[in-house]
């Protein structure tokens, strides 16, 4: 590619897969500004690793968005910013639609205003509800199950409309389950609270939680359990500056999961958290929750084939080898000693699942 590379706008950059693909987009040579209202992002990590231009805000401040596109040439925006707990969503569902819906309503008006009409929006398997085939195709149809779900699924229509009516090209990412961490542990997941199983099970094996519930072993799977689909950070991220820069030659706008294909249980997850990390992770086995489906896997077949997006790291033992080294650093403990200790029964043992 020989255009110079453009600034780009990546609201939420603070958070977990925002903060990996602004380190991505910085190595791929583009200059960036980060907008996040740090209520669930993380101010040391963009000014200590990523050391990117961090403006504290919200995205339905309507004027400040107005001041950031006249200050910077800002070509696309990367929009991550959105709440994204699904239990808080059914509980208060207009904090989601205040948030995701009219959130994005007003950067879509502001960047219409400044002429920018370029965006990358993070959607999710949500908007699937529960799937009739698996792995899921872009096709499948969507039937959002919750609040949050819905939000998303409202965003994609907006883009949709918005593209029709203004020209504004979009791709839309529906992610399935973001797992690891930068394999070089400067960044990782850091959410408060946690609902994520790898990293709950990781604060598990810290000793920062007593023990991690499996809901459900009587599933129609091999073990009984769960199978979800769980994909690398490092490779989301380097999907988003192949979904950026598809729009920036002329792509149209466009739709792709974003998942690994693989699907792994919640007992796997577990059996292989414990040999990475060589600690004992006391598991509670207990009823099914409603609402999850047995199995979800999505095809990404599609991004490979037209972004020729190419995941580096599918197995399990990357994603928890590096969300543990992650860990083990971000709460403080002495990362070389037990990650070499992990990481040597790892190897010795990852055969024996
Ligand atoms: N983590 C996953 O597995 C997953 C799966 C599917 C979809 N997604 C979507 O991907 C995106 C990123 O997820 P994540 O796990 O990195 O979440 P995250 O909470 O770590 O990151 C979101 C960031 O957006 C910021 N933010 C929220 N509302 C804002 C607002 N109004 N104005 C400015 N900043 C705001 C938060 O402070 C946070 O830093 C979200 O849109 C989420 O819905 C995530």
């Amino acid at each position: 590619m020989s255009y110079i590379k453009p600034t780009i706008l990546v609201t939420g950059g603070a958070g977990y897969i925002g903060s990996h693909t602004v380190q991505c987009l910085q190595d791929a040579g583009y200059e960036v500004v980060i907008l996040d209202n740090l209520m669930y992002g993380h101010r040391d990590l963009v000014e200590n690793v990523l050391k990117a231009k961090l403006i504290v805000g919200d995205i339905s401040d309507r004027a400040l968005l107005d001041r950031v596109f006249a200050t910077y040439p800002i070509a696309a925006v990367v929009h991550f910013a959105a709440y994204a707990y699904v239990g808080e969503s059914v509980s208060f569902p207009d904090k989601y639609y205040r948030n995701n819906v009219v959130g994005t309503l007003t950067l879509l008006e502001a960047m219409l205003a400044a002429s920018v009409d370029k965006i990358v929006f993070s959607s999710t398997c949500a908007t699937y509800g529960i799937p009739a085939i698996v792995p899921i195709p872009e096709e499948h149809p969507q039937n959002p199950i919750n609040p949050y779900g819905i939000s998303k699924l409202t965003v994609e229509k907006m883009l949709a409309d918005f593209g029709r009516a203004y020209g504004l090209k979009s791709v839309i990412f529906r992610y399935f389950n973001a797992a690891g961490a930068d394999p070089l542990a400067r960044l990782g997941e850091d959410h408060t609270p946690e609902t994520h199983l790898i990293p709950l099970v990781l604060l598990a094996a810290l000793g920062k939680r007593e023990s991690i519930s499996i809901l459900g072993t009587d599933y129609p799977t091999p073990d009984g359990t769960c199978i979800r689909d769980y994909t690398h950070v490092a490779d989301l991220a380097q999907a988003h500056v192949l979904g950026l820069e598809y729009l920036l030659d002329g792509g149209e706008s466009n739709i792709f999961n974003l998942g690994n294909g693989n699907g792994f249980s919640v007992k796997e997850v577990i059996g292989t958290a414990r040999l990475v990390t060589g600690q004992f992770i006391k598991a509670i086995e207990c009823p099914r929750r409603l609402g999850d489906p047995p199995v979800l896997v999505g095809s990404s077949d599609k991004a490979r084939k037209i972004l020729n997006w190419q995941p580096q790291y599918r197995d399990l033992q990357s994603m928890l080898l590096h969300a543990w080294t992650w860990h083990l650093q971000r709460h403080g403990q002495e990362p070389s000693l037990v990650w070499q200790a992990g990481h040597f029964r790892s190897h010795q043992n990852l055969k024996a699942i």
